[in-house]
């Protein structure tokens, strides 16, 4: 493997990156183990940021490494179109233990985007194959992310993500969003002020009529657009209007599930049930691209009890592909003999105590937290939204940290294996960063 520079950057057509800025002045990643990457300067850069939100059990985990490598050897590929191997079934039987049985099935994709779009798709058959198919509508929120494919990004509330990309689906709705920095900047948790932003479901239900309305789709943390934590008792408000007009209620679970709140998922965290859920990332450790979609028994039911034959038309070509099979049943397991989630809960009061103590410093005007998550919200340079917040991005990379930037949002989502030596380390060079910040 080159662990050099490589000699052209021309012919990689790179994802949600400024392309010409990066190939004058790349960040270049060659290893990684535990919390720490290396670049090809040689040095250790800690990660704030669990690669993309997918690392929870730290890089280069060393069981989840050696199923990959056994699972390879033995089983490199096999269709599950009506066919299957044994890893894909154990997998889910352990998936349906890990969600405390909230949910009876799981379907298999192969990312947060392709999960998301099987919900949707699940959604409208579903209430097609229950003899309501005028239910065709779905419904987002504004600055939420579901990925990019074209059900994701027509849900999703994200302009600039939308507007270069036609018409996108028909029929689609969002509620508001519930950022509020006038009234609830600096919290730690959830929000005191908003619930009744869920209530808006109430107007988009006036407008279209229920009978129009196929889900629901939020993620109970916005984690792309800066951490929008929900205010307290919205998600518990919007579950109940859901099931009083008959709409199903679709949790994006893509960076919140496996650990991200200290609780195996938000539904747990904030004790509210969806009837679907769609996850990737942290489900294999992101060593292999894997995401899938949790569904309620009735809505399996339901196409079980329909004609015999294939129940529902999609699926992909690598849906339940061995390896990523192998590695997120090593993930489960490492989740359970290392005791992630009670590591990370013992870590939770000191990471939301380093991060908000960064109040008071240069241009920050939020800071916000919750599970080991954490946003710091900057004023923006008039004129130049985000340039602040990439800058810091770029010094904090040149400093030894990895930090994601959305906007002039900096956010923070650790390995869950992190310890309070590292805590330290990101928010001490942080700190640094912000205080020499223009
Ligand atoms: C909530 C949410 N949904 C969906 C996705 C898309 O996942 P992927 O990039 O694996 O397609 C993401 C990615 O960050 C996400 O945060």
């Amino acid at each position: 493997m080159n662990l050099e520079k490589p000699a052209s950057m021309n012919a990689f057509w790179m994802p949600f990156t400024a392309n010409r800025d990066f190939k004058e002045n790349p960040r270049l990643l060659v290893s990684a183990e535990g919390m720490y990457y290396r670049d090809v300067d040689g040095n250790q850069v800690l990660d704030g940021t669990a690669g993309l939100w997918c690392v929870p059990c730290g890089h280069a985990q060393p069981k989840i490494v050696s199923a990959v490598r056994e699972m390879v050897g033995q089983l490199d590929f096999a269709p599950t179109f009506q066919m299957g191997h044994p890893a894909a079934f154990d997998l889910a039987e352990k998936l349906m233990d890990y969600t405390n049985h909230r949910f009876g099935q799981v379907f298999y994709t192969n990312s947060g985007s392709e999960a998301v779009d099987t919900a949707l798709k699940m959604a409208l058959a579903y209430h097609k194959a229950r003899g309501e198919g005028s239910r065709t509508r779905l419904i987002g929120r504004e600055r939420g992310y579901h990925g990019v494919g074209f059900g994701g990004m027509s849900v999703g509330g994200i302009g600039g993500n939308r507007k270069n990309f036609g018409p996108l689906l028909g029929g689609v709705d969002h509620l508001p969003h519930t950022h509020n920095l006038e009234k609830n900047a600096f919290t730690r948790g959830e929000p005191e002020h908003g619930m009744n932003l869920a209530d808006e479901l109430e107007r988009i239900v006036a407008l279209h009529d229920a009978s129009t309305i196929a889900a629901v789709i939020v993620e109970p943390v916005a984690g792309s657009t800066g951490v929008l934590i929900p205010p307290k008792g919205y998600l518990k408000r919007l579950r109940e209007l859901c099931t009083k007009h008959g709409i199903l209620l679709i949790f994006d679970e893509v960076i919140t599930g496996f650990g991200r709140l200290t609780t195996p998922f938000a539904c747990d965290y904030f004790d509210v049930e969806p009837d679907m859920m769609t996850t990737a990332k942290g489900l294999t450790n992101g060593v292999i691209p894997m995401g899938a979609v949790f569904s309620k028994q009735f809505i399996y039911d339901t196409f079980m009890s329909g004609p015999t034959g294939i129940e529902l038309f999609h699926g992909y070509t690598y849906s339940g592909h061995p390896i990523a099979c192998a590695a997120a049943l090593a993930t489960l397991e490492v989740f359970q003999e290392q005791k992630i989630l009670a590591h990370a809960a013992s870590m939770q009061s000191y990471w939301e105590d380093a991060v908000h103590s960064l109040k008071g410093l240069p241009h920050v005007i939020d800071i916000r937290s919750i599970g080991m998550i954490a946003g710091i919200e900057l004023a923006s340079i008039p004129g130049k939204p985000g340039a602040r917040a990439f800058s810091a991005f770029k010094q904090a990379f040149a400093d030894g940290i990895l930090i994601r930037t959305t906007g002039d949002i900096i956010a923070m989502s650790p390995p869950l294996v992190i310890e309070k030596k590292h805590i330290d380390e990101l928010f001490g060079k942080l700190r640094t960063v912000l205080k020499n910040l223009a």
